[in-house]
């Protein structure tokens, strides 16, 4: 058992714009998981750029920084048992083409770049991607 984790989740451009923030934030909660931190703030593509830095190799980073800085988004973490797994599950793989049925990506992400949702892959991330937006008394454990 991994333990009670907290993760980071966005909610990208495309999805605010399709209006599926609350769907999105309904599928964590009513997998067990708390919202212990939440904004909407908009990332310069610089700020995309260093959010993704580790992609910072790959021949779609550009584009990335591009799309994650082409409009609001809404930051939030997530916290409970096993919360970075169970949140890459809700999600579905990056592309939503190959993303299991009922997952967030199958239902509303139109392609592998533009796929509605983030979540930390792991510990490592979680601990870069948390304090990149919220301060630790920004959090609020229940
Ligand atoms: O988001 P996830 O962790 O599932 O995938 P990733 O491999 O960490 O890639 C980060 C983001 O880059 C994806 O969510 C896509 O928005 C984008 N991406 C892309 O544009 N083209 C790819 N071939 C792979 C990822
Ligand atoms: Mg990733």
């Amino acid at each position: 058992m991994p333990g009670v984790e907290r993760t980071l989740s966005i909610v990208k451009p495309d999805g605010v714009e399709k209006n599926v923030i609350g769907d999105v934030i309904r599928r964590f909660e009513g997998s067990g998981l708390d919202v212990v931190a939440l904004k909407m703030l908009r990332l310069s593509p610089e700020e995309a750029g260093r959010f993704y830095y580790v992609h910072r190799e790959r021949p779609f980073y550009r584009d990335l920084a591009g799309y994650m800085s082409s409009g609001p988004v809404v930051v939030m973490v997530l916290e409970g048992e096993g919360a970075i797994n169970r949140v890459r599950e809700i999600m579905g793989a990056t592309d939503p083409a190959k993303a299991a049925p009922g997952t967030i990506r199958a239902d509303h992400a139109e392609s592998i770049e533009r796929n509605i949702v983030h979540g930390s892959d792991s510990s490592g991330s979680a601990d870069f991607e948390i304090p990149f937006f919220f301060p630790e008394v920004g959090i609020f454990s229940r």
